[in-house]
């Protein structure tokens, strides 16, 4: 049996929304059960940031993720595929009207991304102060806790009600399929089965 983790939320009912198209039968998580066997599947229901660490130490085979959480950290993992969903910019976003300004000695970043803000700050040659916050990133340049913020948009709607707009897009995100080192070896065969069922259904992408 293989066992994937999936990020709570959207994702995961999208990626189980793949497996019925594929498997027919119903993959839906239970109440407040945080596991789900189906058709030979154990999914584990993970909080986003927590999926590559399920998957880098061999408790979950597989796992799905946004790039904004893969490219947090260099983990160790094999990656498969883009499944196409969970579609997302990464930006950096002011008061409406504000712009960065490069010439400013330090600038206060508010982000749940701490090493994507700071690779783009060092890119930019840019001192960057970074204020970790774990959600509800948008409050913190209203409040004057932050310049800035970087974050994930997809619609852009909490930005725009927030008063915020994008100055800088920082990369494209979307939702990757990847698995343990070992398991890929391992269970080479089932997962690239896996693989190639799911590239189908998405349109061979
Ligand atoms: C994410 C992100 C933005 C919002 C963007 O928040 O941090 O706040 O979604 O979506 P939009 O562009 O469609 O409005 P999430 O729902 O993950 O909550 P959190 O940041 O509070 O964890």
């Amino acid at each position: 049996m293989l066992t994937i983790a999936l990020p709570k939320g959207r994702i995961a009912d999208q990626t189980l929304d793949l497996f019925k198209q594929i498997f027919g039968s119903a993959f839906a998580f239970e109440n407040r059960k945080l596991i789900l066997e189906e058709a030979g599947f154990r999914f584990l229901y993970v909080k986003n940031q927590d999926v590559p660490t399920y998957v880098e130490r061999g408790a979950a085979d597989l796992g799905v993720s946004g790039l904004d959480v893969l490219s947090e950290r260099d983990y160790p993992v094999s990656y498969l595929l883009d499944l196409g969903i969970g579609k997302c910019d990464i930006i950096v976003g002011m008061k409406k009207g504000q712009q960065l300004d490069p010439n400013k000695p330090q600038i206060k970043v508010a982000t749940k991304l701490e090493n994507i803000a700071r690779n783009f700050f060092a890119s930019k040659a840019m001192d960057a102060d970074i204020v970790k916050l774990n959600g509800s990133i948008e409050l913190a340049p209203l409040i004057g806790l932050s310049d800035c913020i970087v974050d994930i948009m997809e619609t852009g709607t909490t930005m725009r009600e927030n008063g915020l707009e994008p100055v800088a897009t920082i990369m494209s995100s979307s939702a990757h399929l990847f698995a343990n080192q070992n398991s890929f070896v391992t269970r080479k065969k089932e997962i690239l089965d896996l693989k190639n069922r799911l590239k189908e259904v998405i349109g061979g992408a």
